[in-house]
């Protein structure tokens, strides 16, 4: 399986990776250590010890350092061995555990696996909406999926499985499965836009409109940015054409993959409404991530079973006027990972 290397990937919520603990995830098949330095800053290691490969996150923190819980090796957080219990204290030129540049940025701690001289901050994709706004009009959560990540962005990309798949909060009663959507590739961004008018409003936003329960404007725009993270602005307003007028909810799906067939599926919201209530909050959460949970997740794992292939080109699917969006992002992705094979063929 042909991963992009070089792209920031969010590995952990922030909140996951706590004071002196020490954190493992698999991203891109790689165990990674994540813990945190004593002022707060992340690091990111190979999860595996350089003599006899135990999992590092299984020993101990002394300081900023690990220690090897199996013979004592002590680590730096950049991965040197800076202390050997063992003989004389000589430390093998090869005692190096390897290191991975690590950011944290809106609530995510992000990993850079490629070519550590490449990574720059600053191509963080820019999801510093959750950097504004009142705490209780954001939420972040964590999903676990036995599915390749193209085919969750292929979900995120093609909406039209909400008139379909997703009950009375999301629901968009058939009014996105005979859309045309308008598709803008950009560099390494593909954005796809709905429009629609709804009546009764998405279950979502319609207690919450002025005249709840009737009829509303509805939009939504994915902007997808490779490899696999999209911010989706959803909207509903009554009595203006503008919908900054109306109800707006950013919602940022962000796909790392854990290994060619599992995916670990990051979720961040925020809204413009009640954003002082902390109950609305914590429902508005809790209910959009059950939605993923018992809607989208059992549709998908089961299709990414069947496939028994993350291959998808490889079982020639049919092609609907919903799939230009996914099948741009795949494209794009493709050819980044295509160059920097050439790239690293020299
Ligand atoms: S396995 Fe880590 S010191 Fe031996
Ligand atoms: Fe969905």
């Amino acid at each position: 399986m042909a991963y992009l290397h070089n792209a920031w990937y969010v590995a952990a919520l922030s909140t996951e990776v706590g004071g002196e603990a020490l954190f493992n995830r698999k991203i891109l098949g790689l165990s990674m250590l994540l813990y945190r330095r004593g002022d707060g800053t992340p690091v990111a290691l190979r999860d595996r010890c350089p003599h006899r490969f135990v999992p590092l996150h299984m020993g101990k923190r002394v300081g900023d350092d690990v220690v090897c819980p199996y013979h004592g090796l002590r680590f730096d957080c950049t991965g040197k061995c800076v202390e050997s219990p063992h003989g004389d204290g000589h430390i093998p030129r090869a005692a190096v555990v390897q290191a991975f540049p690590a950011v944290e940025r809106h609530g995510f701690i992000w990993v850079w696996p490629g070519d550590a001289s490449k990574a720059d901050p600053a191509d963080v994709p820019d999801y510093s909406l959750l950097d504004e706004g009142h705490a209780n009009s954001k939420g972040w959560a964590y999903l676990h999926m036995k599915a390749n990540y193209e085919i969750l962005v292929d979900n995120v990309m093609d909406l039209s499985h909400v008139d379909h798949v997703h009950g009375p909060l999301l629901n968009t009663a058939g009014k996105l499965s005979p859309q045309i959507p308008k598709v803008i590739e950009d560099g390494k961004h593909v954005s796809v836009r709905w429009e629609w008018h709804q009546d009764p409003p998405m279950g979502f936003f319609s207690p919450f409109l002025p005249t709840p329960g009737a009829g509303a404007e509805h939009h939504v725009e994915v902007v997808w940015t490779a490899p696999g993270t999209m911010l989706l602005t959803v909207g509903a307003v009554q009595g203006s054409k503008d919908p900054a007028d109306g109800l707006l909810s950013w919602d940022h799906h962000l796909m790392t993959p854990e290994s060619e067939a599992s995916t670990h599926y990051f979720f961040a919201t925020r809204r413009n409404w009640l954003v002082e209530d902390a109950e609305l909050n914590r429902m508005k959460l809790d209910g959009t991530v059950a939605a993923f949970s018992t809607e989208d997740k059992p549709i998908i794992e089961a299709a990414q079973e069947e496939m028994g292939t993350t291959d998808l080109w490889s079982l020639k699917p049919v092609l609907l006027s919903s799939d230009p969006a996914p099948v741009r992002a795949r494209r794009v992705l493709s050819q980044l990972i295509e160059t920097e094979g050439a790239q690293r063929r020299g």
